[in-house]
């Protein structure tokens, strides 16, 4: 198709997590569209130019290589793709801001800020700007009003887009999502560039699943749902360290409770604590929002989500230091995982790196193994270089240990040999599942001493 026959040209600001695979599926769903990726790290653009991606999603590279080349680009030239787009997604990350004002809770802004700068900078027609990051209630307001003080006559219409897809399953959420939410304004104007998003998704995805409000709701519904999602594992968290206390079985429980039509069985797996670029920075800019309107119990309420998930991570390392009689230094310990969940390379808050952190603090020797994401993880405890060891094989990874901890769901972990893995490491050995993925009553068969979440321990010891 040639350039000037695309009936509509996208941009997307932001090539990462969220912008790639979005922008590829667009792509590939919808021809007639011109989209384009762009992003400030010439690395990340050349890797999606690749068959080696920057992240690893299944499904994903498929999806890619049906619209490269075709109608789909990934690019590091800013100011020319920018002037020559009707629709622009901005993507950028948002994270937890660290200094200042806020810090530790609200969004960091500067890349939003920043990019709304390259936008008005660069613009010399209309366009609609699209907010697919998650940000705090109110900021498509800043942004309608830093790009709307244009001297040039153009009119900027800002909508909110919140991306819902969760990393793992993007691809399948992003060809058959729940939903799809698109807010604007609820002026005449807003309505209408609304209704150009709206088409956008409709070529895939039935109208009945694409939601429209306005603005600031559809801003504020992205960190609620983000919010409930994680209280549900925090609740079942916080019930799993009861569950140890009584011997009651936390699955069992979850069982009984999620058949509640009314509560539903899913998200009600004990872990070690739920991770993510997105569940506890999301909260925490709830918290701060509800504090700057002096809602103080509301923010209360909310941050003890995150809080529990801290104690759930420290009370996992409790146990691992505990069981081991109380000292960790110079012992083995094989980390199984250290993605922040199974099939994806992302480590952005892992607990895996967490539990594996504090191992290294009790100067334990840590054996990291992951399919997937060791690179990430050897970049996030870089500081820790000399004392920790990657290892993608699992069986080697084990040798000579005196525990494996399992803190990433990977299918691969369950139907390893574990009789093979028991012979080669130290004993008594113990395998403490983070995950409640494995077969605690063959691993206890097998000799190993075993200690799940929420579930009695399977010990030899009297
Ligand atoms: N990761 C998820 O599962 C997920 C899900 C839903 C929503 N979100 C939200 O989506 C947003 C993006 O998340 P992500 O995980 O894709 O982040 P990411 O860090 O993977 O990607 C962001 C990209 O933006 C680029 N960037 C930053 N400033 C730029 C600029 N001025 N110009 C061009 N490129 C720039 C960065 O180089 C980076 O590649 C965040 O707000 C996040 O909260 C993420």
């Amino acid at each position: 198709m040639a350039a000037s026959s695309y009936t509509k040209n996208i941009l997307c600001i932001g090539a990462g997590y969220v912008g790639g695979p979005t922008m590829a599926m667009i792509a590939a769903r919808c021809p007639q569209y011109k989209v384009t990726v762009v992003d400030i790290n010439a690395e990340r653009i050349a890797a999606w130019q690749s068959d080696k991606l920057p992240i690893f999603e299944p499904g994903l590279l498929n999806v890619v290589k049906e619209a490269r080349g075709r109608n789909l680009f990934f690019t590091t030239e800013m100011e020319q793709n920018i002037h020559d787009a009707d629709i622009i997604f901005v993507s950028v990350n948002t994270p937890t801001k660290t200094f200042g004002e806020g810090a530790g809770k609200t969004a960091d802004l500067q890349h939003w800020e920043k990019t709304a700068r390259q936008i008005l900078k660069a613009s010399e027609s209309d366009k609609i700007i699209v907010e697919k990051s998650t940000l705090p209630v109110k900021t498509a307001q800043a942004m309608e009003r830093i790009l709307n003080s244009n001297d040039k006559g153009i009119v900027f219409d800002v909508l909110s887009n919140p991306e819902f897809l969760a990393e793992g399953t993007a691809m399948a959420d992003l060809a058959n999502p729940d939903r799809v939410l698109i807010g604007s304004r609820t002026n005449e104007r807003g309505i209408k560039a609304r209704q150009e998003v709206v088409d956008i998704y409709a070529n895939w995805i039935p109208r009945e699943r694409i939601l429209t409000s306005d603005v600031w709701s559809s801003e504020l519904s992205k960190l609620v749902a983000n919010a409930f999602l994680a209280q549900r594992i925090s609740s079942i968290n916080a019930i799993s360290a009861l569950c140890e206390k009584t011997d009651a079985d936390v699955a069992e429980v979850a069982r009984a409770v999620g058949r509640d039509s009314r509560i539903g069985p899913k998200f009600l797996n004990a872990s070690v604590g739920f991770g993510g670029s997105c569940f506890q920075k999301d909260i925490l800019n709830l918290v701060y929002i509800c504090e700057s309107y002096g809602l103080t119990e509301v923010a209360d309420y909310w941050e003890n989500v995150v809080k529990i998930n801290d104690y759930q991570r420290r009370r996992f390392v409790g146990t691992i230091r505990r069981v081991l009689f109380n000292t960790l230094v110079g012992k083995r310990i094989a980390l199984f995982g250290a993605a922040f969940k199974a099939d994806t390379s992302d480590t952005r808050e892992s607990p895996a790196l967490y539990v594996a952190e504090q191992l290294l603090e009790e100067r334990a020797a840590v054996v990291l193994c992951d399919p997937q994401a060791l690179a990430n993880a050897k970049h996030d405890l870089a500081r820790y270089a000399e004392r920790i060891e990657f290892e993608p094989d699992p069986y080697r990874a084990a040798q000579g240990a005196h525990a494996i901890a399992l803190l990433t769901e990977w299918s691969q972990f369950k139907v390893l040999d574990y009789a093979r893995i028991f012979d080669s490491m130290e004993k008594p050995a113990f395998v403490f599942d983070g995950r409640n993925i494995l077969d605690h009553q063959a691993l206890y068969e097998i000799g190993f001493n075993v200690y799940p979440i929420g579930k009695p321990k399977l010990s030899h010891f009297a």
